[in-house]
């Protein structure tokens, strides 16, 4: 299983460096991958983690004022990257061209690249769900090589989830899975979007989950232990 954990713009540095110690009692089997706000990158210090990034420039290196690019997520220790979450492509009109981009130049460092897909409310009950996910995988990954394509893991996160409190149904998430497995059949397949220590046994029934990509309770590190316990007990 993985567990990653999206800290989104939040944690001061002082937080962070307590935060990190709470982190840091928590053993598990599962891989866990932190991604950090990015000026807590410079402050990673665990041994229970991976690292990880929220973003990643779509430019290399150069005159990109404010831009983070994957060369220098690379110098950091950063192995693996978060790409194309739905809160960057609402806030900042981020397009799948751009999105694909990223991915690029994440493999070019060799830095795994974690692509969020997902719908909003409108979008599932104007049945474009399977239109919308099937458009932000293959505008993706379409570049990409086999081998790329099995080292990718997306997260599929619904935009109607996040933050709400509201997860879907078993079926629901067993059908944008399978899509995804089809489109995708070697990529790991993570669920995100209000996945909590007291939800993680109903989502535990779906047997396609391969692990979970966490904001909120990423924060929680007391919780956050509670539900990797009975994630794998
Ligand atoms: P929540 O777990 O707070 O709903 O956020 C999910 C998310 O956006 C992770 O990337």
């Amino acid at each position: 299983m993985i567990v990653a954990l999206n800290n989104k713009s939040n944690l001061t540095k002082e937080e962070f460096l307590s935060y990190q110690e709470e982190l840091g009692k928590i053993t598990c089997a599962s891989t866990m991958i932190l991604c950090a706000s990015p000026l807590n990158i410079a402050n990673y210090n665990l041994t229970n983690c991976h690292w990880g990034s929220q973003n990643v420039s779509k430019d290399l290196v150069g005159a990109h004022t404010g831009e983070i690019a994957a060369s220098q997520l690379k110098s950091y220790g950063v192995e693996y990257c978060i790409v194309g979450h739905s809160e960057r492509r609402q806030d900042q009109k981020e397009t799948n061209e751009e999105i694909a981009q990223k991915i690029q130049n994440l493999y070019a460092e060799g830095i795994k690249p974690i692509l969020c897909c997902g719908e909003t409310k409108e979008e599932r009950e104007s049945g474009k769900l399977i239109e919308v996910i099937e458009q932000e995988i293959i505008s993706a990954t379409e570049n990409l090589t086999s081998e790329e394509k099995d080292e990718l893991i997306v997260a599929y996160e619904p935009i109607w989830s996040i933050g709400t409190g509201l997860i879907p149904t078993i079926e629901e998430i067993e059908e944008v899975f399978k899509l995804i497995n089809n489109l995708l059949p070697n990529t790991k397949v993570l669920y995100g979007g209000s996945a909590n220590d007291k939800n993680i046994d109903e989502l535990k029934q779906c047997s396609l989950i391969e692990g979970y990509l966490l904001g909120g309770l990423s924060l929680k590190p007391e919780n956050l232990k509670v539900f990797i316990e009975k994630l794998e007990n």
